[in-house]
């Protein structure tokens, strides 16, 4: 059996007992004991509840039918909620079977009515999204898109096959045997083609964004700004890429170029203008692969920095045409949306080190949180009272992004660590194996092992994580206010760190030398990013008044001056921003994260 990257680790409860002194009082259980009794009481109901309760308050509170979105988010937020909406409908759709035993609500159509009150939010989300303006934005915009309703269709295709369901229906002129039963899909499949179709039209777009004539290869972020390679844009389309191999069932709809609604001649059946499994889309994703894991684009810690720009490009005479100006921020989404382009690629070459390679990934991210996998703890000694030390990307076995301890976290950086989370749960599902309608080539020289072995392995590196994960998840569910809202910044969740005794950058978070963290603070009108010749472009990527960042001197200016109520003082998530849609949807992720690998461990 090959075991590259996982190791069992045996683990040692009792290492534990002298430094959970930051648990919250209210809580009997140590993490490891809250993971022992998941063991003993599985399915976890209050787990799956808290999940459950944390997508009601996400669409109860944020979610409007009548525009059919989530006004306060801003267009790629709203694609990657509708993402953690299916995420969680396809949780719900599976846990409710496994949960039946312990709740009385588990009858047919309870449960269907539970799955279509969000599913018809998704369908309005079809229309709300405003398709329009994010044809005209940066190419990792356009990119969510395709991952979202990827994942929608993959979830109808999922829910339809163990829900689909045989009916009697009254004779129509075209029934052969009006007497024989008809077998009825599940409502949702009717949206397959339209998700499908918007899937292709933005795929489509993005791929002009490929470029081959600076830096040998990789997808350029935004072509209003000057060549900026940088890891989102080219993860977002290896995902995407291989997802759209994967799981696009096919488009026959020409639109927008060529409409048509004559019902007396429609399409001649059998054509299929863009076929499933087009090898195009394995080709873009191997290509991106090879281009983004070869262009240096990891720092040391073995964690993805932001980008590439191109030094002296916009200078008169330049020859420069090489990735070579690194922006050295480091953010939590860069290490998670290629997690699902290498599962895809995985599943379709049976290459194990696609896997490896996002195994490396995951656990340069736990250990930049400053947890220990060997041991299964974070590697500081921690009291209640303070914050220990920045680790990389969190601190206290917490993933953060260097936004939420400041408090300076724009609609983007709410948005990260729950797209980490998506990919990592994506990543860590049970393996399965490459359905036989979908072509795969020859498999490679290091196709060694059977698929049976590296199932195995991979569940068994997965599983190291979980208790990491509960850190995550117990952290997270601490930061909910009396709404049920999650904030942004989970590390609290764990301290009795008040607003008031936040340190204050750098000791907060020190700065990295050569960062830009431009995601949060904006995009700088300098000439590493912008053409001095041209009119600074307007913000693209931000509705700047619905951002209501508070300074570190605002805030204590305001704190001194009793300007802020008393939650206010107490609560460090009530800072900056504050609790949005985005921080919801990063709590359903990071709950759903918990309930879908823990659970795979117990059966
Ligand atoms: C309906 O579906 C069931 C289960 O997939 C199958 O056994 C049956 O033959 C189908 N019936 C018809 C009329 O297609
Ligand atoms: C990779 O990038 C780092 C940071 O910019 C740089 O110091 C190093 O020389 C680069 N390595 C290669 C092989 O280009
Ligand atoms: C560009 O290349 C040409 C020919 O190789 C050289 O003469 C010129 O000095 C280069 N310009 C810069 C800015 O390096
Ligand atoms: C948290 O700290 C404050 C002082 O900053 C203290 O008054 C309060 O009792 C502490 N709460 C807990 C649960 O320890």
């Amino acid at each position: 059996m090959m075991l590259i990257w996982a190791t069992v680790v045996v683990f040692a409860p009792t290492v534990f007992a002298d430094s959970l002194d930051f648990l919250p009082t209210q809580l009997s259980a140590t993490p490891r004991d809250y993971v022992r009794d998941q063991l003993s009481s599985y399915p976890d109901v209050l787990l799956y509840g808290d999940t459950y309760t944390a997508l009601q308050v996400l669409q109860d509170a944020y979610y409007e039918a009548w525009v059919g979105t989530w006004p306060t988010a801003i267009d790629w937020t709203a694609a990657v909620i509708a993402t953690h909406v299916t995420g969680a409908l396809q949780s719900l759709s599976e846990g409710l079977e496994l949960i039946r035993a312990k709740t009385d609500a588990s009858d047919y159509w309870n449960k269907e009515n539970t799955i279509s009150r969000y599913f018809t939010q998704l369908i309005g989300f079809y229309f709300g999204q405003d398709a329009f303006s994010i044809r005209n934005q940066a190419f990792d915009d356009m990119l969510w898109v395709v991952l979202g309703w990827l994942d929608t269709i993959r979830f109808i295709k999922s829910h339809d096959a163990s829900h689909s369901f045989t009916i009697s229906r009254p004779r129509g002129p075209t029934d052969s045997d009006p007497k024989a039963p008809k077998n009825e899909s599940w409502h949702g499949s009717l949206w397959s083609p339209a998700f499908a179709h918007r899937a292709r039209i933005f795929w489509d777009l993005s791929e002009t964004g490929w470029d081959t004539k600076l830096c040998g290869g990789g997808m350029t972020w935004n072509p209003r700004l000057l060549p900026y390679k940088n890891a989102i844009t080219n993860e977002l389309f290896i995902a995407a890429s291989i997802n759209m191999y994967l799981h696009f069932p096919g488009d026959t709809n020409t639109a927008p170029f060529k409409v048509n609604f004559d019902p007396e001649s429609p399409a001649p059946p059998g054509i299929t203008e863009w076929p499933p499994h087009d090898p195009k889309y394995l080709k873009a994703a191997t290509d991106g692969y090879k281009w983004l894991t070869s262009s240096n684009m990891t720092n040391a810690a073995g964690l993805y920095t932001d980008g590439f720009h191109i030094s002296g490009y916009p200078n008169a005479g330049n020859n420069n045409t090489k990735c070579d100006q690194r922006d050295e921020m480091v953010y939590t989404y860069n290490q998670g949306v290629l997690l699902t382009g290498q599962l895809g690629l995985f599943r379709v070459t049976g290459d194990p080190s696609y896997l490896r390679d996002g195994h490396r990934l995951i656990q340069a991210v736990i250990r930049a949180t400053g947890y220990d996998l060997e041991t299964d703890r974070p590697v500081d000694r921690i009291s209640r009272r303070r914050l220990p030390p920045w680790r990389g990307l969190g601190r206290a076995g917490i993933l953060e992004d260097a936004c939420d301890a400041k408090g300076t976290c724009s609609q983007d950086g709410q948005t990260f660590k729950g797209i980490w989370m998506h990919h990592f749960t994506t990543f860590c599902a049970p393996l399965e194996p490459l359905p036989s309608n979908v072509p795969a080539p020859a498999p490679t020289a290091s196709y060694q092992s059977s698929f049976e072995d590296t199932r195995t392995a991979h569940a068994v590196a997965c599983q190291r994580y979980v208790g990491w994960l509960s850190y995550n998840a117990m952290a997270a569910r601490g930061t909910r206010d009396s709404d049920g809202k999650f904030g942004m910044w989970w590390t609290v969740g764990l301290f009795n760190i008040t607003a008031m005794s936040v340190p204050t950058p750098p000791d907060a978070v020190p700065h990295t030398p050569g960062a830009v963290d431009y995601r949060n603070n904006g995009v700088p009108n300098d000439p590493v990013w912008m053409t001095q010749t041209s009119v600074p472009l307007p913000p693209v990527r931000e509705k700047e008044e619905s951002q209501h960042r508070m300074s570190e001197q605002e805030r204590r200016s305001a704190i001194a001056s009793r300007d802020v109520d008393e939650a206010a003082r107490r609560d460090p998530n009530r800072r900056g921003r504050g609790r949005t849609v985005e921080t919801q949807g990063g709590g359903l992720a990071v709950l759903r994260a918990l309930w879908e690998v823990s659970k795979q461990g117990l059966v």
